[in-house]
């Protein structure tokens, strides 16, 4: 397996004015935040690593997507969790953030054909940039298949496509109060069929879930399958170690840390046995 390390090069330390706090249903809360640097700089399913309030609490910094960028602002969306999320969501329009970024490697954009977007509850969040590069990129048509526990925590359909006919959203919820009920997963072997690229985000179970369908798809699948992983970070850049997750190399396996390999990974790299088998933080 060829290592793809992200380049820290591209990454700032900025210090950031809040400019909206807006909540969305289901407890969902998209922060839009001057942060120039980031804005200029992400590419789709990269990340900051942010962190507000008075030190030293709390004294690491939160990995985020950059859900999208409009000018110099960037858009971040989550939900209260624990400290680092109740503290971000708890921000007002007018306060500063502090954040790193960006960091991890993106998406691979395919210069032509069709991109299916598979986004489970909070995976959502890099795709309204994502789509949005890929139609800039070339893609004719974008089909973001977006799942969610319930119609509440959905993110909005006009948030990803925003007003493109060319992208097309189709959403599933677990309790069958917006359109297909069941898993998001079980909406991808019918969109695989002559597709250039597929991405996934979600939660790490949702990933081993995908994994298998696509497992069974064979030879239908598009030339670039790619997740976005999670794993605990400390760092963001490779030093804490914090964040390693195993991989498949040849005719072994070894372990790859998030934060500089990925966040993004190339599916068929993954090991998703071992990555099922890690402790519950991975698996949140
Ligand atoms: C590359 C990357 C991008 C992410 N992008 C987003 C995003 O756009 N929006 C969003 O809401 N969340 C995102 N996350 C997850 C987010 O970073 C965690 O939810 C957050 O760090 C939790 O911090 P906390 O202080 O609120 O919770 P803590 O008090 O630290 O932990 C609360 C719970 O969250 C779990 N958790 C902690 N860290 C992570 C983590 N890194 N990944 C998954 N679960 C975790 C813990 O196991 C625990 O169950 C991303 C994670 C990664 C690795
Ligand atoms: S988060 Fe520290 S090494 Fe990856």
């Amino acid at each position: 397996m060829a290592r793809r390390l992200s380049d820290l090069r591209r990454a700032a330390d900025e210090r950031g004015e809040v400019v909206a706090v807006e909540r969305l249903g289901g407890g969902l809360v998209e922060i839009s935040v001057r942060l120039p640097h980031t804005a200029a700089m992400a590419r789709p399913g990269e990340f900051a690593q942010l962190r507000c309030g008075t030190p030293p609490l709390p004294l690491l910094r939160r990995p985020f997507s950059v859900a999208w960028v409009e000018g110099e602002v960037c858009g971040f969306v989550l939900e209260p969790l624990g400290e680092g999320t109740r503290r971000l969501a708890g921000l007002h329009a007018g306060d500063t953030l502090q954040s790193l970024g960006p960091l991890g490697s993106g998406f691979t954009l395919p210069a032509a054909g069709r991109v299916v977007c598979v986004a489970g509850g909070l995976g959502c969040a890099p795709f309204p940039l994502a789509v949005r590069r890929a139609r800039q990129a070339g893609a004719g048509e974008v089909v973001v298949l977006n799942g969610a526990a319930s119609a509440e925590r959905l993110y909005p359909a006009d948030r990803l496509s925003r007003g493109d006919p060319c992208i097309r959203v189709v959403e599933a919820t677990d309790d069958g109060s917006r359109g297909h009920h069941g898993h998001v997963t079980e909406l991808v072997a019918a969109e695989l069929d002559g597709a250039a690229a597929l991405w996934a985000c979600g939660p790490n179970p949702m990933l081993v879930a995908l994994a298998a369908v696509l497992g069974r798809a064979g030879a239908a699948l598009p030339p670039i399958v790619e997740a976005s992983l999670e794993a605990p970070m400390g760092c963001g850049f490779g030093t804490c170690l914090g964040c390693a997750l195993p991989v498949r190399d040849g005719a072994g396996g070894r372990f790859a840390l998030c934060c500089r390999e990925g966040p993004v990974m190339p599916v068929a790299e993954v090991d998703w046995e071992g990555l099922a088998a890690l402790p519950p933080a991975y698996v949140a």
